[in-house]
């Protein structure tokens, strides 16, 4: 049985193969172009955006892991084969981004972006910023990665709301659902942090009308994807002085354009996708016990559900 891998290049390889050698001995591990691959012994697919129409050339395929939390990369396939996918949560992933929340509310929430300016000026200036316990961050998602950064953020003191499709309770973060309670949870939050799953619902979702809603003064954080925030908008937003400052990790397209106005702006932080990006060891692990889990009795770990989309 083959372990299909497209994750990191394909000078990645020798590395898989060490791991999987260890974690899944009983499977042949092969690159995804290796055209010596026998398609029906083909059981598993450890993929990043796969070249759509491929994942149905293989007969015999049993699961397919997601490489990425996020499965936007996989299942815009037309062809994609009636196949579950396990999607990417290894618990280094959630570490990972819930130190990207903390790291990125705290630059926010204690204006960094302007000593980095006023540094840049040699202006010695104090900004006035006030303590977490009075400063709202709301958390658009709170799925696999949205939970852990909001009880984080939680914990560390700020007050913290989240928003969800379906809503749910949670100890000390007041919590919205749907889109009806969005200008209520938008209206309460000072730094917004998104890490919603990106579904034609939630694309274009911080466009002019949301940035609107949030108070004067507000940030907006985007370590989701690019597609869930219209950037013409948020540039205007952050023009105008209605948006403080952004930091984003994601964008429409990848590398982010050398002519993006956004490398530029003096009040946009850039980072390149490096939210939450697990080593490979981290990865591997989690590939391994997403085929043992499925192995044993069919379970699909972190399932993507193809009727909500995510
Ligand atoms: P997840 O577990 O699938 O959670 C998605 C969250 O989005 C859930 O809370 C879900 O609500 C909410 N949601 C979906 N549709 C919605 C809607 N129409 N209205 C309101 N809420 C909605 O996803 P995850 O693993 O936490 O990943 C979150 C995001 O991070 C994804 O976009 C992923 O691609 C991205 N990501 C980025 C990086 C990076 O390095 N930048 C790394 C990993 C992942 P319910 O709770 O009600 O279902
Ligand atoms: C990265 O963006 C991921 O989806 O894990």
């Amino acid at each position: 049985m083959i372990l299909l891998v497209k994750s990191g290049g394909e000078s990645s390889l020798p590395e898989w193969r060490v791991l999987f050698a260890t974690l899944l001995p009983e499977l042949e591990v092969r690159w995804w172009n290796d055209p010596e691959v026998r398609a029906e012994e083909v059981a598993y697919a450890f993929v990043w955006a796969p070249e759509p129409g491929r994942l149905a050339r293989y007969p015999n395929l049993r699961l397919v892991v997601s490489s990425g939390a996020g499965v936007d990369h996989i299942v815009g396939d037309p062809a994609l084969p009636c196949v579950p996918i396990a999607k990417m949560a290894a618990p280094e992933a959630v570490a990972r981004m819930r130190e990207y929340a903390l790291a990125t509310v705290l630059f926010h929430h204690r204006k960094l972006h302007r000593f980095v300016a006023n540094q840049r000026a040699r202006i010695w200036r104090e900004e006035e910023t006030t303590e977490a316990a009075r400063r709202s961050v709301g958390v658009m998602g709170l799925g696999t990665l949205g939970l852990p950064a909001a009880l984080a953020l939680r914990d560390v003191g700020f007050r913290v709301r989240g928003w969800s499709r379906t809503g749910r309770e949670v100890e000390g973060i007041e919590t919205f659902s749907g889109r009806d309670s969005l200008p209520a949870f938008l209206g309460g939050t000072e730094i917004l942090l998104c890490l919603l799953a990106a579904t034609p619902e939630t694309a274009g979702i911080i466009c002019a009308r949301s940035l609107a809603m949030l108070p004067a003064g507000a940030s907006v954080i985007n370590a989701a994807r690019g597609s869930h925030v219209v950037v013409t908008d948020l540039l205007a937003a952050l023009d105008s002085g209605h948006i403080e400052a952004a930091t984003l990790d994601v964008f429409d397209v990848e590398p982010l354009p050398e002519d993006s106005p956004l490398w530029t702006h003096p009040k946009v932080l850039v980072t390149p996708h490096v939210a939450s990006l697990p080593d490979r060891a981290a990865r591997a692990r989690f590939v391994a016990a997403a085929i043992r889990a499925f192995e044993a009795d069919g379970t699909v770990l972190n399932r993507y559900d193809p009727a909500r989309g995510y």
